[in-house]
């Protein structure tokens, strides 16, 4: 079986042909260039580029996979969430080709497709936790099986990835702010500032990360800051936040009797958060999956994936599916 994913949801276009478990083709063509220069994605200019690029990305997919779009058995798509401006450029394109070449289309939900971006990598059973970490989303999922999974948890403001982001926006540092600030982090203090765990003491899954973006920013408004310690601040905020999400979502996966982590979304790209997750989860006997680096931002090869596995159970969706914006339970147990 062969799988056409496509995803726009945020500020990339990204076209992929999935064969069976083998990615022919995987295309990002990125943004980040163009809202570097706002220090954030600006959702008006990224829909607008989205439909500027999506027919070059999706012909140079094919292309590089070696097929036509007579040889796809079914197009899978981002339905949602995201920017509704976004999600709507890859979801009409999508349509469109369904309609024209009688094709069936998979509506995909995005966060769920960052926990099936590990399996293009390796097998992992199910059940298992997953948490998703990306820009827009901070998600604990129980996963019972491909398509069958609920909300366990969930940040009640700030995504993780936004908090990155908008730090990295207050010092100036560039965007995105997570590998700028990753980077910057290497080797320093961690314990340098003493930042607050915002509800590790809850029985809660949720998470909340406004709380921790305010406390670095009053940190540097409250004293003068010497330049060469910006780095420690950095480290010790970075800290935090991997403290939280290993904390909280290893929690969840333990009070569900559940043994198999699997971290997923842009975020997971973080070696700090992998780090932590890796030892603590090997204190406590679990297995814990991260995709590559690659499969941990936005690509359309996990769309593809989550695709191929509803495609497999006959599960496709009609042409008039609509594109959602806020992460919904579709198809969840
Ligand atoms: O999954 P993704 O590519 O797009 C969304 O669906 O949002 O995630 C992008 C987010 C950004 O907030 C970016 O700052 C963050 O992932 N990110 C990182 C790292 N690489 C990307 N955060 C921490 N450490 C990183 N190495
Ligand atoms: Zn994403």
């Amino acid at each position: 079986m062969i799988i056409l994913g496509i995803d726009t949801s945020c500020d990339d276009t990204s076209v992929a042909v999935l064969r069976e478990r083998e990615v022919l083709s995987s295309i990002v063509s990125s943004q980040v260039p163009v809202h570097a220069l706002f220090g954030g994605v600006v959702p008006e200019i990224a829909s607008r580029k989205h439909v500027e690029v999506i027919d070059t990305v999706c012909e140079q997919a094919l292309g590089e996979a070696g097929v036509s779009l007579a040889d796809i058995d079914a197009v899978a798509v981002t339905q949602g969430p995201g920017l509704i401006g976004s999600v709507l450029v890859g979801l009409l394109y999508a349509k469109g080709i369904c309609a024209a070449t009688g094709k069936p289309i998979i509506g995909v939900n995005h966060v769920e497709a960052h926990a099936m971006a590990v399996l293009l990598e390796k097998e992992v059973e199910f059940p298992f936790v997953s948490l998703i970490v990306s820009g827009g989303h901070t998600v604990i999922l129980r996963f019972e099986a491909p398509g069958s999974y609920r909300i366990v948890g969930s940040t009640r403001d700030d995504a993780v990835g936004e908090a990155f982001d908008k730090i990295a926006k207050y010092l100036k540092l560039g965007y995105p702010g997570g590998c700028v600030i990753e980077d910057l982090s290497i080797g320093r203090d961690r314990g340098f500032v003493a930042f607050p765990r915002p509800m590790m003491g809850e029985d809660a899954y949720d998470f909340s990360f406004s709380g921790l973006k305010t406390a670095f920013i009053n940190y540097f408004r409250h004293g003068t800051v010497p330049p060469e310690v910006i780095p420690d601040v950095l480290a010790s905020f970075q800290e935090a936040a991997c403290d939280v999400l290993s904390f909280r979502t290893l929690k969840a996966a333990r009070d569900a009797g559940i043994s198999r982590v699997v971290v997923g979304g842009g975020v997971a790209a973080n070696r700090r958060l992998r780090e932590v997750f890796l030892e603590r989860a090997g204190q406590e006997g679990m297995e814990i999956h991260f995709p590559s680096v690659a499969l941990c931002t936005d690509n359309a090869a996990m769309i593809a994936k989550t695709g191929f596995l509803y495609a497999h159970e006959g599960r496709f969706s009609s042409l008039d599916i609509r594109g959602y914006s806020r992460m919904v339970r579709t198809h969840a147990c």
